[in-house]
This record gives structure tokens, sequence and C-alpha cells, in this order.
């Protein structure tokens, strides 16, 4: 339930709160290898201090990283007042705005989070099945049969011509084009990873009067402005379903409609969250499906007779062994019990992804690349949660999936998969856990 907290999570126990253990390196040293080792370190930890440790990094102070289904639970329904997610993730506030849905916290975040939620609603999906088709197919048809293509980047393309047409609404033309330019320019300048860590070692508040970057980020607002006036005046929003003209139409229980600052700061959020973490997922689905005949057949023969059950369980398989992020986060306000134990203020509560989908107790042979698992049982609120959880839970969950099922679908019927090269890595990319050469397939004809 969306918006059901726990009282529970109000700190009532007495005594000092204090971080539990962990490595106690040098910040230089401990920062540096989570930079490079990320999922290596939170394995190390996990099987060195358990299910509760403190990481510190430089700026960014204690992380406790958490991987009991229990206290995933507390952090999830906790109370949003005392668990902030907005102030964690501020170093994005240049690119998406004051206003973005992501940064902000407390009732200001509810009340963007309730106008954003309808148009993400499950069923209204399928109103981006014909376009989600059309652009994969082109896309598809488009590779090479012999030799190994990179999935990531092909999969960005689609990614990003989704949200254009679903989310922005833009149509075919010249429109279209700057403006597909203009964004991949500057998401270019943010997920490199070279040039993301000069930036994030600016700080968001000289990030934002840092003349280069200003310019990318205005090239795109004008287009952006140019894109929400013209609907605006265009008057045909009722018989619209794009993602920003349903925002556009959005009220509040005052009768309160999104202004033009807002509606930039979310298409830019929808696009940042969405853009990338789609093409990833999706990468490693197919990099998983290449090397795994038997699975692939499966799912062959699925789409051949219209079903989607296992196709699904691909998704959600792919989605816990290959977690596109390894961690949410939560500053606490105020200190709180988590686990047994009292955290302090200030500490951020990092609820890890990657070590609750690799708990062999809830996922027998957690290595294994195994769909069937969420066919015999459905996956549980707290030990499946690639999309976060609680009051923050991603509001594209839905839209992910739809559209990894689409494409997914639309390849299997057009290509055969064969695996190219060595198995492949995660390796981190900012913050997306990436295969370590693009996700390298051949997709041979059928
Ligand atoms: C496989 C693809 C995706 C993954 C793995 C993913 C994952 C996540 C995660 C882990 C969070 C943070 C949740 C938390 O703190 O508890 C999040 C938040 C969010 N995501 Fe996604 N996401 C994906 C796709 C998308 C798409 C397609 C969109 C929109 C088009 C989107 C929009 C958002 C938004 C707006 C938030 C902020 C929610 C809030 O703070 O209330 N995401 N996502």
């Amino acid at each position: 339930m969306e918006l059901a907290t726990a009282d529970t999570s109000l700190v009532q126990a007495s005594g000092t709160p204090e971080l539990p253990p962990g490595p106690d390196w040098p910040v230089v040293r401990s920062t540096a290898r989570w930079w490079r080792r990320p999922l290596q370190t939170l394995e190390e930890c996990g099987a060195r201090y358990g299910d509760m440790f403190t990481y510190r990094l430089a700026h960014e102070g204690a992380w406790v990283f958490i991987s009991d289904p229990e206290a995933v639970k507390q952090v999830f329904t906790g109370d949003p007042r005392l668990l902030h997610a907005g102030e964690a993730n501020t170093v994005l506030l240049p690119v998406l705005g004051e206003h973005s849905v992501l940064l902000l916290d407390e009732p200001q975040h509810m009340a963007q989070r309730k106008l954003m939620l309808p148009p993400f609603h499950g069923k209204r999906m399928q109103a981006y099945g014909e376009v989600m088709t059309r652009i994969a197919a082109e896309e598809i048809d488009s590779w090479p049969a012999d030799q190994p293509v990179r999935m990531r980047p092909r999969m960005q393309a689609v990614t990003l011509e989704v949200i254009l047409r679903a989310v922005f609404g833009v149509e075919e033309g010249e429109r279209l084009s700057l403006l597909r330019d203009e964004l991949r320019r500057m998401l270019d300048l943010i997920s490199n990873p070279r040039r993301a860590i000069f930036l994030l070692l600016l700080g968001a508040e000289r990030l934002r009067r840092f003349r280069p970057f200003q310019r990318y980020v205005e090239r795109v607002d004008r287009l952006i402005y140019a894109e929400i006036q013209g609907r605006r005046a265009s008057g045909d929003l009722a018989g619209r379903e794009d993602i920003l003209s349903l925002l556009l139409e959005a009220r509040d229980e005052d009768g309160r409609e999104l202004s033009d600052r807002e509606l930039r700061d979310e298409l830019m959020t929808l696009l940042f969250a969405g853009h990338e973490t789609t093409a990833t997922a999706l990468s490693w689905a197919i990099q998983l499906l290449a090397r795994h005949p038997a699975e692939l057949a499966r799912l062959e023969g699925e789409v051949e007779s219209e079903g989607e059950d296992y196709l699904d369980a691909v998704i959600k398989e792919t989605l816990r062994l290959r977690p596109v992020v390894a961690l949410v986060l939560r500053r606490l306000v105020e200190p709180m019990e988590i686990g047994g134990r009292l955290l302090p203020a200030g500490a951020n509560v990092a609820p890890s992804i990657y070590l609750v989908h690799r708990r062999p107790d809830v996922y027998p042979e957690p290595e294994r690349f195994r769909p069937e698992r969420f066919i015999e049982r459905p996956p549980g609120t707290y030990t499946w949660i690639p999309f976060g959880g609680g009051v923050r839970r991603c509001l594209g969950a839905s839209f992910a999936e739809f559209e990894m099922a689409v494409v997914l679908r639309e390849l299997v019927r057009r290509r055969r998969l064969l695996p190219a090269g060595a198995v492949e890595h995660p390796v981190r990319r900012t913050i997306t856990m990436v295969p370590s050469r693009g996700g390298e397939v051949v997709a041979a004809p059928r």
C-alpha cells in the first residue's frame, strides 16, 4: 500500500545510538574501493559483518547497509518524516531541479508524487504498447546478423526514443531530432564515469554555477520549455496519452496545477531515472538469455503461443540477479531503531538490493539464473526490491517492466540470440551496474 507508514519506526527505545561495526579503513581507501568495486565490497563486508554494517565514504558520512528483510521492511514502512530520501540525493539537484520528486521530502514529496502517480498506473501502460513495439522492431532490424552487437548503447537508443515519444509526447520531425541530440549530449556528460566523478567532486552548489555545465542545461531547458508551452497552447490535451499531457491536466486536491518549472523538473527526472536504468536492465536480460539456451528456448516457445508468464519471470529474475542499482538510501532525521539497533541521526541507511537478492535463505542457489523461481513463488515485497520500496518506490516500475516485456518479445520473435565472448561481469557506470563489455550478443536471423 503506497501511503502506509508504521508508527513503530518512531524512536521509543532508550540507550545511546551507535553505528554497527564495519571496516575501519581510512576514508580515502574505503571511498576508492567503493567506487572501483562496489559489489565485491558489499559481498566481503556482508560475509564479514553480517546483515548490518557501517561503511564510510568521503562527503557522504556513514552508510549503514542492511540486508535482513525485516530491517528492510522497517525502513520501507517507516515514517517518511524521519527517513529522508530526497536529502540523500542532492547531488542530482543541478540537473533535475529543486521540484524533482526524487529530491523532495515530507509533504512536498508526497504532494508531487500524488500528482505523478496516476499516469504511471500499471494498466495505463498498454497505451504505449504500439509505439514501444515499433521503436523496438526498427532498432532490432537495423542490427547486423553475423557479428556481435553491444546491447547497452542499442538499448539506450530504444529507451531514449520511448521516453521522447511516450513520456515527452514529441512527434516525429525536426523538434524530436533536436531534443534527441541535446538530451543525448547531456546524458553523456552526466553518465560518463570519468566526467561524472569530476562533476561529483565539484559538488551540487559549485556544479550549478559551473558555466560549461550551465550551457548544457540551458540548451535542453529551452527545448523542454518550448514543448511544454506548445502543448499548453495546443488545446488537444484531452485526446493525448503521453505523460507530459497527463501531467499538464493533473490537479491536486485544491485544484492546483503543475507550473512550467515543476513540469520541466519532473520531465528531467523521468528521463534521468528511466532511461539508463531500463536500458541496463534490458542489456542484462538479453545477455542472460543468450547464455542460457534452455531458458531462451522456453521463452521462445511461450512468445510463439502468446503467453506472458515466463517472460514476466525472466524480467523478475534478471532484476534480481543483476539489479541495476545496488542500494537505495534514506537519511535518518532522528535516532531510530532498525534491525534491533538504535542508529544515530544523520546516518544514511542503505537497504542493499544486491545483498538482499543474494540471500540463500530466500533464493536457493542465488548465483543461478532461474526464472522458474518466480513462477513457483511470487516476489516478496521486502525480498525482491530492484525498484526500492515504500513511499519512494520507483514511480516507473510498471513502465519499465512493460517496456522490457515489449522489447524482449520483439527481439525473440525477430532474432536468434547467441552468446559472444567470455561471460560479462557487472561494473559500475556512475550509479548503475552494467555488463563489463556493454552486453555483447550475436543476434542471428530466425
Ligand atoms: C529497470 C528500470 C528501473 C529501475 C531498476 C529503477 C529503480 C529505481 C529505484 C531503485 C528507485 C529508488 C527507490 C527508493 O528509494 O526506494 C527509483 C525511483 C524512481 N524512479 Fe525508477 N527505476 C527504473 C525505471 C524507471 C522509469 C522507466 C521511470 C520513469 C519513466 C522511473 C522513475 C522513477 C522516479 C520518478 C523515482 C523517484 C520516486 C520517488 O522518489 O518518489 N524509473 N527507481
